[in-house]
């Protein structure tokens, strides 16, 4: 806040191989209260004020005077987690660089008494640790470099460590001497995790649990943030079954008929293999984009909310624009007010082969980015990451979810992102993707049933046709093909509104060795069914 004085006090405390916040992350634990003083910390002016910015804190019934913040250390940033809404799993509100360093308290040598020092009231608190239950684990290894007393003394935070019972952060009330909580501190080590990968000011993250419930919350956090209504998704698009997901997804198959598509608008789609319009693919890409611009003419105020669309549209089979269709979407969508949402549930995470996100294939950068699926790898866990003055508008009221955020789904979340950098799987699906594509499009020169052959990396589709003139969908005969395949020992799915694409997007530990012999079945179905 503009003149007020950086007072903010860290405590820093080393991780000492701090099991409980994760291998490798020490705590931090930071205060700001004093007679209604903002403070600020001149390390960390800049995140720290929109953080601490009025109606931030507008919360019924929350007390915000602590935040628990996570430090990497081996990255100059650290998380700040709200503690309060950390008993469902926590809530990341920011990143904010980390330069400081201290020390104010000390463990009794019988482990009998913890002093704590607590500057802000010019105090030292004296603790009795005999009076804690065993669930404190003070005396089950808890390091000295791991124990932060709220500064008005009403709560205790103990990291545990691993050797001792549990993993987390004990919060104990000192007048009751009960355990009061246990917060999980996996959220932020996960948020942390890909949002290195996302581009700068993508830095703030709300797990849910699925990708329907990631896109209705982007929605709604667009909606709040512009003041507008309306959303632009594309048709051929899927974004999930929820009733608000289920408007935006733009498959008569896939949507049931109950009101929900409020102020959403279908806009044409760019694939160019089935476009109303002619020409290149930039030039119906072009012509794609400028449909955003009539339906937000016609169909809307004048202003909109947002748009929202897959880099590639993956129910739909494997399609999308041109490489100028999304910065030509986005741009009239900033243009009329509205924010972008990229949808990268199925896209994310490396498939793509190039890049790790869908997005970076065609050059733009989204206010939203929403993902599921891959980000678990079977869990249940879903999130969407924004910018920080984006998130703020949802904390006009609370948004509560019991499960997002709980330890279980980011453990495997976390363990999911080592393994895809680790095992190269990104790189995986650029080569392995490019072998089975190229082979595709080989299949494609002797089986007349192939009408198209697209997508990139392990998300790939292969669209059968009767006539590759007048592209009759090939339904029949692409049911008879998969279950050729399925004989022939080869799982592959189907897309599409005629539900004639071949979806072909298998994990990303396939090897060459999978990739050639999906080839040889497929080669041998499409022979069996075109006879
Ligand atoms: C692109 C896309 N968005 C959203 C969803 C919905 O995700 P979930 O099924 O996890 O709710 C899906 C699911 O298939 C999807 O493919």
């Amino acid at each position: 806040m503009a003149g007020t004085e950086a007072t903010v006090r860290f405590r820093i405390y080393d991780s000492n191989g701090g099991k409980a916040l994760s291998s490798l992350h020490p705590a931090v634990w930071i205060d700001r209260r004093e007679a209604g003083q903002v403070r600020e910390a001149r390390e960390c002016r800049e995140k720290i004020q929109s953080f601490l910015q009025p109606g931030f804190n507008r919360r019924p019934n929350v007390d915000l005077n602590s935040y628990f913040i996570l430090a990497l250390n081996h990255q100059p940033s650290i998380s700040v987690i709200d503690p309060l809404f950390g008993f469902g799993g926590s809530k990341l509100f920011a990143l904010v660089p980390l330069r400081s360093t201290g020390e104010d308290w000390v463990m009794s040598a019988d482990k009998k008494r913890l002093y704590v020092s607590m500057p802000a009231i010019n105090q030292v608190a004296v603790i009795d640790t005999a009076e804690w239950k065993p669930s404190a684990h003070i005396d089950a290894g808890v390091k000295p470099s791991r124990v932060a007393l709220q500064h008005d003394g009403k709560y205790l935070w103990i990291g545990n460590d691993a050797e001792s019972k549990g993993s987390g952060i004990t919060v104990i009330d000192t007048v009751s001497l009960t355990v009061a909580a246990h917060l999980d501190t996996g959220a932020g080590h996960h948020e942390i995790a890909f949002t290195e990968e996302l581009p700068k000011g993508l830095d703030v993250t709300y797990f849910v649990n699925d990708g329907s419930e990631a896109n209705d919350l982007a929605v709604t956090m667009a909606r709040l943030f512009t003041g507008n209504t309306d959303v632009i998704a594309l048709r051929n698009g899927y974004h999930g079954g929820s009733p608000s997901s289920m408007g935006l997804t733009s498959h008569s198959t896939w949507k049931f008929p109950v009101p929900g598509a409020i102020g959403i608008h279908h806009t044409v789609s760019p694939d160019p293999y089935r476009s109303q319009f002619s020409g290149t693919p930039e030039e119906i890409a072009s012509k794609s984009a400028e449909d955003i611009r009539e339906l937000i003419r016609y169909s809307t105020p004048g202003k909109i909310a947002a748009f929202i669309a897959e880099p590639i549209q993956g129910v739909g089979g494997a399609t999308y624009g041109a490489r100028n269709y999304l910065s030509e979407a986005y741009k009239i969508t900033r243009d009329h007010g509205g924010l972008c949402i990229a949808d990268e549930v199925q896209t994310g995470f490396g498939r793509t082969g190039d890049h790790y996100w869908g997005f970076e294939n065609f050059d733009v950068i989204p206010d939203f980015v929403t993902m599921a699926k891959g980000i678990g790898n079977g869990v249940p866990l879903g999130a969407v990451t924004t910018r920080m003055e984006i998130a703020q508008a949802l904390t006009q009221r609370i948004h509560f979810n019991t499960f997002g955020g709980n330890p279980v789904c980011m453990a495997a979340g976390l363990a999911v992102i080592d393994v895809i950098d680790e095992d190269g799987l990104q790189e995986n699906s650029r080569v392995v993707g490019k072998r089975l594509k190229d082979g595709f499009k080989e299949l494609a020169k002797h089986q007349q049933l192939i009408g198209d052959v697209r997508g990139m990396g392990l998300m790939l589709g292969v669209e059968l046709v009767r006539d590759r003139k007048t592209k009759e969908p090939a339904k029949k005969e692409t049911l008879a093909v998969l279950e050729a395949a399925r004989e022939m020992g080869v799982l592959i799915g189907k897309g599409g509104i005629d539900g004639n694409v071949l979806r072909i997007k298998p994990p990303m530990c396939i090897t060459a060795e999978d990739a050639d012999f999906t080839l040889d079945v497929l080669d041998r179905a499409l022979t069996a069914v075109a006879k």
